[in-house]
């Protein structure tokens, strides 16, 4: 990919190109483009798993291209980031069959890769793993708590156990990123400033693609009436992906302000 192709501009913020996709697809940069639902209607269940199955590899790409875009990374680090590639594989795998299973088909709904965009901008290892795994993927450990909850009240024991499994592998995934953060943090200004900075472009990003008021996906929802990207914190999973005491009391200070209606000073745990 030529330096003037692998970024993109999209409501004025800039971004990592689209990895490729089979022509099968569509992609689209807002989730004004998206068709999904907050229902649990037999096309909100498989746009959900569409669209789950995307990010999945999503993630995949993500810890992939940190192999290839940092190859002096601590071996230990490469070796985490090899077997979380493998992981990833494994759920894509999962949600495409159970798709089937429910009569989806890929490149039934629009795709976004809005995580790739973000986190493959970063220059810095940092800033990759600061966003992807401590902030991305330790926000689908709250998410996937949540969805478990929903499939299964929904009926779908069978999507709700697939879920666990998949949640217990992210964990994993959120504890290594924290841990090698803690580590090369430690007397390390350059690097806090590094994850800063990663922060800092996660916020302006979430800022200029958030819904406007009143905006409407493509399947007519109207995006700011519906709260389907608000989750509660998953303390104990978070524990376990070993987030400390004072991270923990943090995010659940700002749950309770969003729920109270104050806007978040942060997309994520930084
Ligand atoms: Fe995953
Ligand atoms: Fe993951």
């Amino acid at each position: 990919m030529s330096a003037e192709s692998a970024f993109m501009v999209v409501r004025g913020v800039r971004l990592r190109r689209d990895p490729a996709r089979e022509p099968c697809f569509t992609v689209v940069h807002s989730d004004a483009e998206m068709q999904d639902w907050p229902d649990m209607s037999e096309m909100a269940r498989r746009e959900r798993l569409h669209r789950h199955m995307n990010n999945e590899v999503g993630s995949l790409e993500i810890a992939a291209q940190m192999l290839v875009d940092f190859p002096e990374a601590p071996w230990e680090l490469r070796l985490q980031l090899a077997r979380q590639c493998w992981d990833e594989t494994r759920h894509t795998q999962m949600l495409y069959k159970r798709l089937r299973e429910l009569g989806g088909r890929k490149g039934e709904f629009p795709v976004m890769n809005y995580e790739w965009g973000v986190v493959c901008l970063m220059e810095s290892l940092e800033g990759r793993v600061a966003l992807q795994n401590r902030t991305f993927e330790a926000g689908e450990m709250d998410l996937f708590r949540q969805l478990i909850k929903t499939w299964t009240e929904a009926g779908d024991l069978e999507t709700a156990e697939m879920l666990d499994t998949l949640l217990a592998d992210e964990v994993a995934h959120v504890r290594f990123g924290n841990r090698w953060l803690k580590r090369i943090t430690q007397g390390n200004p350059r690097a806090v400033m590094k994850i800063a900075q990663a922060m800092a472009h996660l916020r302006a990003v979430s800022g200029a693609l958030a819904p406007t008021a009143g905006e409407k996906n493509a399947a007519g929802v109207d995006l700011t009436a519906w709260t389907h990207l608000e989750h509660n914190t998953n303390v104990e999973d978070r524990e376990l992906a070993e987030f400390d005491r004072d991270e923990i009391a943090e995010l659940l200070r700002r749950e309770s302000a969003l729920s109270a209606g104050a806007a978040p000073d942060a997309a994520g745990a930084d």
